[in-house]
């Protein structure tokens, strides 16, 4: 699996690099797939500008790199996101979030152009769900929206000892069959103490880059 990670990792490098230029940043994501981006990425520094980072940990391996981390604020345009996923479908819809990050990452999809998903094969699923979906949720909400979740459908499992960059907790929601990813998107950024729930189906991947035993796929 970490050569399929390394084999998307590049593609997406060379999927990106024919379209930078001196001024251009990208949207880095977080996870084992997205640093083998950011690796590969390192390479080529002196052809773009810098990177926006979905979390502290990304920003960290930037800087490594000694590639340049922006605040998202900062940055007028944003041409591409590049991030992993725990699940994808094959309308690229994806489940996010495993390593927590979930909500910085859908903040800079949201603002991107192209978000390219690089995942292995084992990631592509025919229905989301059977990762166990990621919410962000304000600490103090914990028990309300545990409520609100089991009401839903889903089993909700506190992520011990886990905070995320912004200070919240994460609730990890098992048992949802996702037949409706958009309808149960809404549903859970419906209740309150939601931040954000680890669904990209709203805005969902425009390419995603495949790792199989017969190489890279693209799926669009
Ligand atoms: C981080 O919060 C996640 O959304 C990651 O993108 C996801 O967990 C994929 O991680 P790996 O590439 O390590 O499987």
């Amino acid at each position: 699996q970490d050569e399929l990670k390394q084999a998307v990792g590049q593609a997406a490098v060379d999927m990106v690099l024919p379209h930078l230029e001196d001024r251009s940043v990208i949207g880095v994501g977080t996870g084992s797939t997205a640093n083998c981006f950011i690796d590969a990425l390192a390479a080529h520094k002196g052809f773009f500008d810098g990177a926006v980072a979905s979390s502290e940990a990304t920003a960290e391996r930037l800087k490594r790199h000694g590639i340049p981390v922006y605040d998202l604020n900062s940055v007028a345009t944003l041409d591409y996101y590049v991030d992993g996923a725990d699940e994808a479908n094959k309308y690229l819809e994806l489940i996010k979030g495993g390593g927590a990050a979930l909500t910085r990452e859908k903040i800079v999809a949201a603002v991107a152009r192209t978000f390219i998903c690089i995942a292995d094969e084992s990631k592509l699923v025919h229905t989301l769900g059977t990762f166990p979906l990621p919410v962000e949720v304000i600490p103090m909400a914990r028990s309300h929206v545990a409520r609100e979740i089991v009401k839903l459908g889903g089993d909700p499992v506190y992520r011990e000892g886990v905070q995320t960059d912004n200070g919240n907790i994460i609730l990890d929601v098992h048992n949802l069959q996702i037949t409706d990813p958009r309808g149960i998107e809404e549903k859970l950024n419906a209740i309150v103490g939601v931040v954000c729930n680890g669904l990209f189906a709203a805005r969902p991947a425009d390419v995603l880059l495949l790792g199989t035993s017969e190489g890279v796929k693209t799926l669009k």
